[in-house]
């Protein structure tokens, strides 16, 4: 990462504290820290997946009405798939914030932040990289996490295959509908595989288990 980079990301960061607050800082600068290793383990480039790890939830406000009410203010965008799912709708406030509140115009990096919570098909790998580091970032605690790990770091599309499906799972144990894009994640990676990986729900530390 070079200097200019870094002197941006301390601008950030406290804009970031204050409107995320202390807990979802604390989740965003462990996904930033993943993203990096993750890039760096298979190749991707280190500054756009540092930005997009530190800002995928930039959009993240304290209260799900406030990310509702600023969704509508700024007239973001949201593909009629996602309208039904509040949930994610901080992933297109994210990006939407990232380029107008944080100057990111790297359209490779606010489309990782799109998809964060939910993956599609297709995905890049800059995508799948921000999809696991949000999921499996240090302060995560699961059962099944550090399998998990292990696995990110030898094989990208099994890790994502394993994460969207735990997350599927989840869902599903919750008796909650599921977006249609993560189906279409995992089914472009070859669908579920039930049978060798029992589902453990993942504790949820601070509800970001599905987002
Ligand atoms: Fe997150
Ligand atoms: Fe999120």
């Amino acid at each position: 990462m070079h200097s200019s980079s870094l002197l941006r990301f301390d601008r950030f960061l406290p804009t970031l504290r204050k409107t995320i607050g202390r807990k979802r800082f604390l989740h965003s600068l462990g996904a930033m820290h993943y993203a990096v290793a993750l890039a760096q383990r298979y190749g991707e480039d280190t500054v756009r997946a540092a930005t997009a790890g530190l800002l995928h939830d930039c959009g993240r406000l304290r209260q799900i009405e406030q990310i509702e009410a600023e969704t509508r203010r700024r007239a973001v965008h949201l593909p009629p798939e996602d309208r039904p799912f509040v949930k994610v709708w901080h992933a297109w406030l994210s990006a939407d914030m990232a380029a107008t509140d944080y100057g990111v115009a790297d359209e490779a990096v606010l489309q990782a932040i799109r998809l964060h919570p939910t993956g599609d098909a297709r995905m890049s790998s800059l995508e799948k990289i921000i999809f696991l580091a949000d999921y499996i970032e240090p302060t995560r605690q699961f059962e099944g996490l550090n399998e998990l790990r292990a696995l990110a770091e030898d094989d990208l599309d099994s890790a994502l295959r394993r994460a969207l499906e735990t997350k599927i799972r989840y869902i599903h144990s919750q008796g909650r509908s599921l977006n249609s894009r993560s189906l279409r994640a995992l089914e472009d990676l070859g669908g579920p595989v039930w049978e060798v990986a029992p589902f453990s729900p993942p504790e949820k530390r601070h509800d970001e288990s599905l987002a």
